[in-house]
């Protein structure tokens, strides 16, 4: 595949952020330049840029892009700080932006290379963490199910575009293809802006691997029919009982599995435990525009005054969780 391409997820060029538009995708690959502040935080909100390690990534880098603005426009360090803090900002879920934007914020005093290289030092990690990820969460799997061609469900978009490198979710299932132990996918198209269709999809065609697409809500029925021998999911913050936050409709994927008394399983790095937040109940869920499900495409899909309750993330309870595969070990809440 375009493995060249999905290295221009997002890097650091001359002085400034380059990021594929997610949005755009699948009809139009184009890589977009961010030079200021204001162009990354729209980025970020508009999930332009997405997925919590990718985030985490965008975090590190816009640090490096509001200390160049700062240089280029001479603000003073209450300007510089409050500019980072909105980069930290823009997306409540996920701890990886907040995370990497304080790493890499507190080497500013170092001066603008020192900062450079801590935010490039985030991105390379990025890559090389997916990978020993994707073998653990892999060969987990094959010790759960035996070694056998599995069929995997999984939910938003946890490949290269979100993570960098083999992704979470998706670089496991990619690594089950290498062994030999995959089947196929069955992906959900998520929400808010088809995550799932759009974008797994895409990664999964580029990779070759044979997939499904299922309506969003039809997970629980098609495990409950045995299309499924595991569920793989990504997170977007892991609270120290052992909590998911994931794209909503992870739930209810969870408890389908627990049903069929089928693994469902959680890869994400460390840098998604955040031992800070006790349980699920205090992780900040992202409530986003009522638009997004009152409309369709900028076109009405819903009465006038039809209200919605748009969360962006569900939480899964630690007893519904079979295991927790980071790069380093396997957790069982
Ligand atoms: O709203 P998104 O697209 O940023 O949500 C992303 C997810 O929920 C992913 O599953 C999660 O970040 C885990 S791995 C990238």
């Amino acid at each position: 595949m375009g493995s060249d391409v999905l290295d221009d997820v997002i890097g650091w060029r001359d002085g400034h952020i380059i990021a594929i538009d997610q949005t755009a995708l699948p009809h139009r690959l184009s890589v977009l330049r961010l030079t200021t502040v204001d162009q990354l935080v729209d980025a970020i909100t508009r999930l332009v840029v997405r997925g919590a390690p990718l985030l985490g990534v965008a975090g590190a880098l816009g640090v490096a892009l509001a200390v160049r603005q700062a240089e280029r426009e001479g603000w003073d360090a209450g300007r510089l700080d409050a500019e980072v803090k909105r980069i930290a900002d823009a997306r409540p879920t996920a701890v990886n932006l907040r995370r990497e934007v304080l790493a890499v914020a507190a080497r500013v005093p170092d001066g603008a290379d020192a900062v450079e290289a801590a935010a490039r030092a985030v991105h390379d990690t990025a890559i090389e963490v997916s990978k020993r990820l994707s073998e653990r969460g892999a060969a987990f799997l094959v010790e759960q199910c035996g070694p056998r061609p599995l069929k995997v469900h999984t939910h938003c978009n946890t490949g290269a575009l979100a993570c960098l490198g083999w992704g979470s979710a998706l670089g496991v299932i990619r690594a089950l293809r290498d062994r030999g132990a995959l089947a196929h996918v069955i992906a959900d198209e998520t929400r808010p802006l088809l995550q799932g269709s759009r974008l797994t999809a895409w990664e999964l065609d580029q990779l070759g691997i044979e997939h499904y697409l299922a309506a969003d809500g039809a997970g629980p029925f098609l495990i409950s029919q045995g299309h499924t021998d595991a569920v793989v999911v990504g997170a977007d913050r892991v609270a120290a009982n052992g909590d998911v936050a994931n794209k909503i409709g992870t739930y209810s994927l969870a408890l389908a599995a627990h049903r069929a008394g089928i693994p469902f399983v959680v890869s994400a790095p460390e840098s998604t435990i955040d031992e800070a937040t006790a349980s699920g109940a205090d992780i900040p869920l992202e409530l986003r525009a009522e638009a997004e499900v009152t409309s369709f495409q900028g076109v009405p899909a819903a009465p006038a005054g039809s209200r919605a309750l748009n969360y962006a993330f569900d939480v899964t309870p630690a007893d519904l969780v079979t295991a927790i595969v980071t790069e380093d070990r396997v957790i069982r809440p």
